[in-house]
């Protein structure tokens, strides 16, 4: 056991909320007057990595660590505002020096090393849409996604471009392959035709002086999931970068001598709304670490970086609580101040244990891909009812409407829906205007979630409204993995639920059926097991396959997934007249 260590800190400071009281500033709140905290271009438009980045070298921060990076191997790096500055200029330069334009999708497919942020706000700065995604992908998600956007550009590693050659060359639009060899950690050799980033970016400007967004230029896209069809991919305009600041001021509470940590990646929107953008439009320090969960890792991060902020997810919370509560007592962790988490309910003992082990609590909010920023949140100053998300932040209406889009009372469940208009707002998902407008009902935007709201004005998730599955906080949807399934020779049909884990909320199980002449065997379903974990990413690949005779489908042919999962948790089968008879 590792023994108790004996740096002495001196306790944080007590800062006042920068959020003190709730009520009047609801009540006479406006957004211009947030939207004069940003600096705004000097020719009044608007661009989230100028926020982020510049204008900080401009009053002065240049000096300023921006980014405490470690890396997997346990390389450490660390780089200015003034660095950031320089990375991300030559990284526009490098776009605007291969003819790209404003709006065209530059994606990454990297692990979570600095130059993904170089890359992502080099972009930003160029004009361009940004797309990262999860390095866990396996090839199907990956050309789904870049084929949806036709990007142009898509900046990867030699190890995850391996994993994906069979798929770019399906990709016309597709222009440019960048490669970034990280500290040559890799010996595997360029391709033809493959942009070398260590040379182009030697080679590029420093300057870029040509920033020209507006705050309704796009800014950056994240696939999300839905019941049925492939992952759509939702965009979002500059203008999210009011939200991003002020939800980072009063939300996560950020101060400017602060040091914040997000354990989100940015092939998640937590990774890039929070991990990104919003630290560092507040001007803060952050830590990024590249290494996967570990508890000890974890509580060693927080403690040698001295983290005061913490951003989570409740499945990293309680696999914190199962890896024991004799492992935090072995780290410094006084100097935590604030930590809040989201992408699933935050369960009151995890509210309880966070008090109990790290002497503070965990502070739910909730927000999806769809709104860009946080919308309700239980903020520093507030009594926190454990299990619930919290209350709007101001400027946010949110309401529980029933099937016809009306309000329903408080105490009663309902759809959560939210007034469109706020500044994060998704302006799309691509090239699907049918299915945006699909979410929108009798003048609000209904979120897919049910919740309940308390006569104190909080708010309660009960549910999702559709069949998507939330797995330690990733959405997943069940016609994703169906679709890679039955691509498999022996698969005729497969149904995906969402069974429900202990610790990661829900895992993905799959029901399959198979064709003439298979047999179902052990061998067969680990093989399925495989395939599927190759061709999507060990996260969405089902965690169990289990092989039946028949699926249950409605006579019109469609795969009754609510009723499997009733069969599989032993729950009433509820309405089944649309049942295919036998
Ligand atoms: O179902 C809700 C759940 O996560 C969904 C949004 O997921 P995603 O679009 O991937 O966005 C991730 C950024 C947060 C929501 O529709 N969710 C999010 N926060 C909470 C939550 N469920 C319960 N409690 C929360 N605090």
């Amino acid at each position: 056991m590792q023994l108790h260590k004996t740096i002495h800190k001196t306790n944080p400071p007590i800062l006042s909320p920068n959020l003190s009281e709730y009520e009047d500033i609801r009540s006479n709140f406006e957004w211009s007057s947030i939207e004069k905290e940003l600096d705004w271009l000097p020719n009044g438009g608007l661009n989230i990595a100028y926020e982020a980045i510049d204008r900080h070298c401009l009053k002065g921060n240049s000096n300023k660590i921006a980014m405490i990076w470690e890396g997997k191997n346990g390389e450490k790096e660390q780089y200015t505002f003034e660095e950031m500055r320089i990375h991300t200029n030559k990284f526009a330069n490098v776009l605007k020096n291969l003819g790209l334009n404003k709006g065209d999708r530059v994606f990454t497919f990297l692990d979570r090393t600095p130059e993904i942020y170089f890359s992502v706000f080099g972009t930003l700065k160029a004009g361009c849409i940004t797309g990262p995604l999860f390095s866990a992908f396996g090839p199907d998600p990956v050309r789904d996604r870049l084929e949806n956007s036709g990007a142009k550009v898509l900046i990867t590693q030699p190890d995850l471009r391996e994993k994906i050659k069979d798929i770019l060359h399906e990709l016309p639009e597709l222009k440019h392959v960048i490669i970034i060899n990280k500290n040559n950690r890799s010996e595997l050799p360029l391709n033809y035709g493959e942009i070398n980033y260590h040379e182009v970016m030697n080679e590029a400007d420093n300057e870029f002086d040509e920033i020209s967004t507006t705050r309704d230029d796009y800014s950056i896209m994240h696939y999300t999931s839905g019941t049925t069809g492939k992952p759509k991919g939702a965009f979002h305009r500059h203008n999210a970068a009011i939200q991003h600041y002020i939800t980072g001021k009063w939300c996560l509470d950020l101060h400017p001598d602060d040091i914040y940590w997000c354990t989100a990646d940015p092939g998640w929107v937590t990774g890039t709304s929070y991990g990104m953008c919003a630290p560092w439009i507040n001007g803060v320090t952050q830590v990024i670490y590249e290494g996967g969960f570990s508890a000890r890792k974890w509580y060693q991060i927080i403690q040698d970086y001295n983290v005061t902020v913490w951003y989570t997810a409740p499945t990293a919370i309680r696999m914190l609580m199962k890896a024991g509560n004799e492992v935090p007592k072995n780290f410094d962790l006084s100097q935590i101040r604030f930590c809040a988490s989201v992408g699933e309910p935050l369960n009151p003992e995890a509210v309880e244990w966070s008090k109990e082990f790290l002497g503070l609590a965990f502070h739910d909010n909730w927000w999806q891909t769809e709104t860009g920023a946080i919308m309700i949140s239980n903020f520093q100053f507030m009594d926190i009812k454990p299990g619930s998300m919290g209350k709007p932040l101001p400027g946010i209406f949110p309401g529980i409407v029933d099937d016809e889009g009306n309000e329903v009372s408080d105490g009663h469940r309902g759809q959560l829906a939210v007034r469109p208009g706020w500044p994060s707002m998704f302006q799309g998902y691509w090239n699907d205007k049918e299915r945006y407008d699909s979410r929108f009902k009798n003048g609000w935007y209904i979120t897919g979630d049910e919740a309940i709201r308390d006569k104190d004005g909080y708010y309660w998730f009960v549910g999702r409204s559709d069949d998507v599955i939330n797995t330690a906080g990733h959405l997943v949807g069940p016609f994703e993995v169906e679709s890679a399934l039955i691509e498999h020779p022996a698969v005729a049909e497969a149904g995906v639920i969402g069974k429900p884990d202990p610790i990661a909320m829900e895992v993905v199980k799959a029901f399959v059926s198979l064709k003439e002449g298979f047999e179902s065997n052990d061998k067969l379903r680990r093989e399925l097991m495989a395939f599927a974990r190759n061709k999507l990413s060990a996260g969405v690949a089902p965690r169990e396959i289990e092989i039946i005779e028949t699926l249950p489908k409605t006579r019109s042919g469609k795969i009754m997934r609510r009723l499997l999962k009733a069969r599989e948790l032993g729950l009433p089968e509820g309405d089944t007249s649309t049942l295919e008879d036998d």
